[in-house]
């Protein structure tokens, strides 16, 4: 017999008891959710993190457990013992799973008080300002949806787990003080106390280290890792986020495209009510994307794709559209059904957005019987407004929406455009999942500002075996071995296979610009590792965070982390970040200057 069994503690969760449960006697360990006392009979709400019981004190009970039930306010933490029993008719409540039930209590305890809670956490409904959340954090976490959405995060987990496990990946840890890796942000620094001026950086990703591991020979590896940039953080972004980090030797793209598709198609069956329409996923080349979408990481819930009239005014006798098209742009259009009747402040508003994204101006013609409504009609002959018809398929009451610019801005402006029409049409079905792979992106990018080449995902990543040869000589047209994963509009996922060759990875370092003895200093560890058999290998990195996020079909990565940053990157309940004493700083050999 247990000795030290505390006479308060549960032998029941409140939000199971059931009807099968009637007559039986129960212990329940909770919070108030809701106490009404009617004078006499007092009926309270209990939750645990199952769900809600009602506890009922009445005739029956003697004054001082009365006493105690009706001390009890929202919030405070209580024991419970009774008897369960039928509801009474007329009293049942449909809408709680615990509903055709009660508990006639015999005994009360509390636990521990609780002061009145900063925001109402028995209301679910009401909004509450997200800095009081995150400074409670606690307290919001006890509001059943967040509830929900932690355990929503630990069963997607728990499947990557399963399923990796099952097919021979280790999990392995990382440190999390290494050396700065280039993943294309900032570095958190941490200073070295034993090695005074010197710093460690946080990983920005495992990336180096899974590379490592496969030199190691461990051939599959997989590890939920936290990473840490320096960035500037938006709705689906965090400074400090988690990736399911994954690495295979002796693979191709397909191999690790295959892996991850039906894991993921399963998690976001088995996880939400959405259904992934997409099966296989279709593979879109990141050209196919931009050309057909404006974009990298399309919405493929709807059509409204785009079309490209540069040719029909290339010659044209509007002077506007034919120099720039002289000049390099190309001309984006997008056919929208119905909407050749848009108001001239709706126009207003499409021609604002695409503004916002550096186009000079939008060109519209609404198609209604024979007659083209078009403030731009009047520079064009009939045969072009008939091309631009035919070729968007323009049916009677369409609108076409036109952008004439550098392909980078009209295409960016365009694929804006679509998604914002797609939403306020509803053309995106909430309950569907469309996921999508986008392979072959260029390797490198040119940096205008910085005046050199980047790398377009990270500078460890292959370039197209049929373009190795252009390396150096046309950096621009050498295809990248990586993929993205996108889903609903979201960059899921991004991966590659790896440079293997110590040669081939300091040619793309010089590419990128690095001197030699910059190389040696930051990557030497790298190339060293591969002149010992390193192995061909490549992986993947989903983003977790924005993994549970759709699931939860929710627009804040916040709500998905226990204890995330705010929205301007602080940690409002530590009150981090934060000054440190004299002594530390000391310790550090640093100052802080003013
Ligand atoms: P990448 O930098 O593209 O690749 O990141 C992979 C995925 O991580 C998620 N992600 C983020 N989520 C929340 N907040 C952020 N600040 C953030 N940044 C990225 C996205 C993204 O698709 N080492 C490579 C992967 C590899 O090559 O294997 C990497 O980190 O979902
Ligand atoms: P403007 O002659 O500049 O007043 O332009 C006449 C019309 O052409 C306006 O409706 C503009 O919105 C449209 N327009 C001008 N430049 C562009 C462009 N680069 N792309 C699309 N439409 C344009």
């Amino acid at each position: 017999m247990k000795t030290n069994m505390k006479a308060w503690k549960r032998d029941h969760w409140c939000g199971e008891l059931r009807t099968d449960h009637i007559g039986q006697n129960v212990r329940i360990n909770g919070w108030v959710h809701r106490n009404r006392d009617m004078g006499g009979l007092i009926f309270m709400d209990v939750r645990d993190r199952t769900g809600l019981v009602q506890v009922f004190f009445g005739p029956d009970t003697d004054a001082q457990t009365m006493e105690t039930a009706a001390s009890l306010r929202p919030e405070y933490c209580a024991a419970i013992e009774g008897t369960v029993q039928r509801r009474q008719p007329g009293a049942e409540n449909p809408k709680l799973a615990t509903g055709e039930i009660e508990i006639i209590a015999r005994s009360v305890q509390l636990l521990n008080a609780s002061r009145t809670p900063p925001f109402p956490i028995n209301e679910e409904d009401t909004e509450v300002d997200e800095q009081l959340r995150l400074k409670y954090r606690y307290l919001d976490l006890r509001r059943p949806t967040m509830y929900r959405r932690m355990e929503l995060r630990h069963r997607a987990i728990k499947m990557i787990r399963d399923y990796l496990s099952e097919r021979g990946f280790l999990e392995i840890e990382t440190p999390i003080l290494i050396k700065s890796t280039p993943e294309g942000a900032r570095d958190f620094l941490v200073p070295s106390r034993l090695f005074p001026g010197r710093f460690y950086a946080l990983p920005q990703s495992p990336q180096q280290m899974k590379q490592l591991l496969m030199v190691a020979g461990i051939e599959r590896y997989f590890q939920i890792a936290k990473c840490f940039r320096d960035e500037d953080p938006r709705a689906d972004r965090q400074p400090e986020f988690t990736q399911l980090d994954l690495e295979m030797s002796f693979v191709e793209q397909d191999d690790v495209l295959s892996l991850i598709e039906p894991l993921w198609t399963e998690i976001v069956e088995t996880l939400s009510p959405m259904r992934v329409t997409t099966k296989p996923w279709p593979r879109l080349t990141y050209q196919e994307a931009m050309r057909r979408f404006g974009t990298d990481k399309p919405d493929m819930r709807f059509g409204l794709e785009l079309t490209d009239l540069t040719e029909l005014f290339r010659n044209t006798g509007f002077n506007a559209f034919r120099q720039a098209i002289e000049a390099g742009a190309t001309a984006q259009a997008v056919c929208l059904p119905d909407c050749a009747g848009l108001s001239r402040k709706e126009i207003d508003e499409l021609t604002e957005l695409v503004k916002r994204f550096g186009a000079k101006g939008l060109a519209t013609f609404g198609f209604a019987g024979e007659e083209v409504r078009s403030p731009v009609a009047k520079f064009l002959t009939p045969e072009e407004i008939a091309g631009i018809r035919e070729r968007c398929a323009a049916n009677d009451g369409d609108l076409v929406a036109m952008v004439v610019d550098q392909p980078r801005v009209a295409l960016e402006c365009m694929g804006r455009l679509r998604l914002e029409m797609g939403r306020r049409l509803n053309l995106a079905d909430p309950n569907v999942m469309a996921f999508a792979w986008i392979v072959d992106f260029p390797l490198f990018h040119w940096d205008e500002e910085a005046q050199r080449w980047q790398s377009e995902h990270h500078p460890f990543t292959a370039p197209n075996d049929e373009d190795a040869p252009l390396l150096e000589s046309d950096p621009a047209n050498v295809r990248g071995q990586c993929y993205d994963m996108v889903g609903n509009g979201n960059e899921l996922a991004s991966g590659s296979i790896r440079i293997h060759r110590p040669d081939v990875q300091n040619k793309v370092f010089k590419i990128l610009g690095y001197a030699q003895s910059e190389i040696k200093e930051r990557f030497g560890h790298l190339l060293e590792a591969f002149e010992f058999g390193a192995p061909p290998h490549g992986g993947i990195a989903p983003g977790i965070d924005r993994l549970i996020m759709l699931l939860a079909n929710d627009d804040s990565i916040r709500n998905v982390i226990a204890f995330p940053k705010n929205a301007a990157m602080a940690d409002v309940m530590f009150g981090a970040p934060d000054a440190v004493t004299e002594e530390q700083l000391n310790e550090l050999r640093l100052t802080v200057r003013e």
